[in-house]
């Protein structure tokens, strides 16, 4: 497992919704479950005030969040890894999570910026190509700091609450503003660019101001800011460089409890999509990364403190023979991709394997395929839906640059600017 981790790139996957109660711990722990199948996984559970992670899954918990901040453990000594009894045949021996404390403790519940700092770091260098973050509810700094400041992560909302939807998007939004706050702060190489130029940057902190604000009908998105500062200052790298930060920025989501297509395009992904288009921007990339059923099955496993995926098999999921919706779907993808034939892949134990962009596309039809079987009796496996989100993740995780999808390590203002600017250099400038 080692020997190969070395050539993944390592990403921490914030999974976050805006709002309470619409999946977030079901998803974060059965998508670093399915995950940790591909290569080592660690879910840490930001969820401090509730204990959320721990109580999903009911493993003893040795050492927490409590003994990282309060007895001066590392980070990585606060991972509990499954007990044979939990994973008989050794499937998610790549998993470990480091579980919040067992009570509420105000301090590690609302972190100040130190506290913040420090397990960040440790987030930062957990042993792992693959961190989970299942945030807390709520769209303060506690959730945005610990945010991709170049893409959403993953998005979790839901059909069923509209307000969900809307919350997610006010997500992307937050990140996008921190991103321009820090870009426009005093710290920032831009600031005595804009300053020298005939706009001051306090200006420009005022017209984000009222582009943040929803009840100002000056401004409503950013695509309206950007281009009356283009009329304000004349073509400048600056605005090249906001317009990049906005149209670059890519969004992420998942839809859990799904009851079909068109219910699921009218009540979730068009509130959405408009949402976004309205108050954020349109040139933003969405990418739906697919979708949960609602399940007894998932909901019995979170009661029981056993999630899914770590519950018993049913042994009537068998695969079921390709037919011709399948087919068809083979077609596609192989139009789409490219992909000659069909790569068959063991579930079992594939951690032995380096995942590669390909093997991972054939997953997710393999996954789509199977999702689809609609023959009488074959009632579809709600695993099959964490396989086909965790495979197309794992695809974008090889194929896509490491800005798009999640991010390499958790950033503070200080190093987004030097992200952004090596060296202190403004694009454009002599
Ligand atoms: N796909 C699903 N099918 C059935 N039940 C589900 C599904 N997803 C979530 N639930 C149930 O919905 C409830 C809320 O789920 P969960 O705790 O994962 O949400 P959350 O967003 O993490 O909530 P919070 O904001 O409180 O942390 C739980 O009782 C869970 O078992
Ligand atoms: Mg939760």
């Amino acid at each position: 497992m080692l020997g190969f981790s070395r050539f993944m790139p390592r990403r921490i996957l914030p999974v976050s919704s805006g709002k309470g109660g619409v999946g977030k711990t079901t998803i974060a722990v059965n998508f670093a479950l399915a995950l940790s199948r591909y290569a080592p996984t660690i879910l840490v559970d930001l969820d401090t005030g509730t204990s959320s992670v721990r109580n999903t899954l009911g493993v003893p918990v040795e050492r927490d969040l409590y003994h990282f901040f309060r007895k001066g453990y590392r980070l990585d000594d606060c991972v509990t890894r499954l007990p044979d009894a939990w994973d008989p045949h050794g499937e998610f021996s790549g998993f470990g999570f480091v579980a919040g404390p067992l009570h509420l403790i105000e301090e590690i519940t609302n972190f100040g910026a130190e506290r913040k700092r420090q397990l960040s770091e440790a987030i930062n260098a957990l042993p792992s190509t693959y961190v989970v973050l299942d945030m807390k509810a709520g769209l303060d700094s506690n959730v945005i700091d610990f945010l991709p400041y170049s893409n959403s992560g993953v998005l979790v909302f839901t059909p069923h609450l509209p307000s969900a939807t809307l919350a997610a998007s006010d997500i992307v939004k937050a990140i996008l503003f921190r991103k321009l706050r820090i870009v426009f702060s005093p710290a920032s190489p831009f600031y005595r660019r804009v300053h020298d130029g005939n706009v001051s940057s306090r200006l420009v902190n005022d017209l984000l101001d009222r582009v943040e604000d929803v009840y100002d009908p000056g401004y409503q998105n950013l695509d309206a800011f950007l281009a009356d500062l283009a009329s304000s200052i004349g073509p400048s790298p600056v605005i090249d460089h906001l317009a990049a930060t906005v149209e670059y920025f890519r969004v992420f989501y998942v839809l859990n409890a799904f009851d079909g297509v068109t219910e699921a395009y009218e009540t979730a992904v068009r509130p959405f999509v408009e949402n976004l288009v309205t108050n954020v921007s349109e040139r933003l990339t969405l990418t739906n990364l697919g979708w949960i059923v609602r399940s007894e099955e998932i909901h019995r496993g979170n009661c029981e403190r056993r999630p899914l995926l770590l519950q018993p098999r049913d042994g009537s999921a068998a695969p079921p023979k390709p037919d011709r919706v399948a087919r068809a779907l083979d077609e596609l993808v192989r139009e789409v991709t490219g992909l000659v034939g069909e790569k068959k892949r063991s579930p079992v134990h594939p951690i032995s394997r380096r995942p590669d962009p390909d093997a991972a596309l054939a997953e997710q039809l393999e996954a789509l395929r199977k999702m689809y079987d609609t023959r009488p009796g074959h009632a579809a496996d709600p695993r099959l839906n964490f396989d086909y989100v965790t495979s197309r993740a794992v695809h974008l995780l090889t194929a896509a640059r490491a800005s798009e999808f999640g991010t390499p390590r958790i950033c503070g203002p200080d190093e987004i600017l030097r992200t952004i600017f090596p060296a202190g250099s403004v694009p454009g400038s002599d």
